[in-house]
């Protein structure tokens, strides 16, 4: 099977690329340089040309505050890119997965959201990944999309890279803990979409199509999450860390997040039989992975 992935040097794209060699899954890459997303029209010669089996839209303008001031270019590389990318798939005949977000959610609901939840984006991040959802499944039905949410590996930027980094100078942090989601290891998200990619190459069941939660098990805060893994850090023998949890209103950020934005991955359980692990096994997988480099 050959994949086409968007992204070079993403966390995503590099878990896809690590796991896809030990299966013998050919990736080919498109990305910067030679691809921009923000030009979406010019990536659609390149997929057609690369004859993939299935097309992984996984790249995205992922700085959510940043976003709120280059919403031109967020609204291109999320919004409209994945059209194109999907445009590309249907002239193939082949599925494209496209992985979105939790945060086109408003983050209101009490409970986890469901997949057929209303969305309603409070961000420009957001919004744009909504519209490319949208983007996609007006071109092709012959799609997946996958929404995680806070994404961390040992590769890229992420929290947790960014908690042992500041820890390095810091004894304590102030972190938030009014703001409620499931931290998800791009390690699993990759294991995950290399499985509904094999699957989606070779069944054409409508059940198999559509929106579905991507999400590691259980939930947390981020104070939370932040108090995991300075535990994990001490396991392995680093220092010790103090966590306060503060509410959002101190620590202003240029982009609302949702309060609430725990999704619920049933559906994908019942359609693949796909459940991730509980985010605590996740956890400890990445700073071992982030240790054993120390
Ligand atoms: N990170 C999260 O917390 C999070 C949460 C929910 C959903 N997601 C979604 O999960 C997916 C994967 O996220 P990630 O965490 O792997 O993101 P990431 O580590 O920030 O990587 C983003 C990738 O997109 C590429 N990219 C961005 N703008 C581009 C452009 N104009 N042209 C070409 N490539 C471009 C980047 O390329 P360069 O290396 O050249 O910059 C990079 O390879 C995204 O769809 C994201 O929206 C992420």
């Amino acid at each position: 099977m050959r994949l086409l992935v968007t992204g070079k040097e993403g966390q995503v794209v590099t878990a896809i690329k690590q796991q896809a060699a030990d299966k013998g899954i050919e990736i080919v890459t498109l990305g910067r340089p030679e691809a921009d997303l923000a030009d979406p029209e010019s990536l659609y010669a390149p997929v057609i040309e690369a004859k993939p089996d299935v097309i992984v839209s996984a790249a995205a303008y992922t700085a959510v505050d940043k976003a709120e001031s280059e919403a031109e270019i967020a609204e291109a590389v999320n919004g409209k890119a994945p059209g194109v990318l999907a445009r590309a798939a249907k002239a193939l005949n082949v599925p494209i997965l496209h992985i979105s977000t939790d945060y086109v959610f408003a983050g209101d609901k009490t409970d986890f959201y469901v997949e057929s939840d209303e969305t309603g984006p409070t961000s420009v991040y957001g919004l744009t990944k909504l519209h490319g959802e949208q983007a996609v499944a007006a071109e092709t039905d012959n799609h997946v999309v996958l929404r995680t949410a806070w994404v961390y590996s040992p590769f890229g930027n992420n929290f947790v890279k960014t908690m042992l980094r500041l820890s390095e100078t810091r004894d304590e942090l102030n972190v938030v803990a009014d703001q409620q989601g499931c931290p998800t290891s791009a390690l699993e998200i990759a294991r995950a979409v290399l499985e509904i990619a094999e699957r989606v190459s070779s069944d054409a069941d409508p059940k198999l199509r559509g929106i579905f939660h991507l999400t590691a098990q259980g939930e947390a805060n981020w104070a939370q999450f932040a108090q995991a893994i300075f535990k994990g850090q001490q396991e392995r023998g680093g220092k010790a860390m103090t966590v306060n949890p503060i509410p959002s209103s101190q620590y202003p950020t240029p982009a609302k997040r949702p309060a609430n934005s725990r999704l619920s991955g049933d559906k994908l359980a019942v359609a693949y039989g796909i459940k991730l692990d509980p985010w605590e096994k996740s956890l400890d997988e990445c700073l071992t992975a982030l240790f054993s480099n120390k």
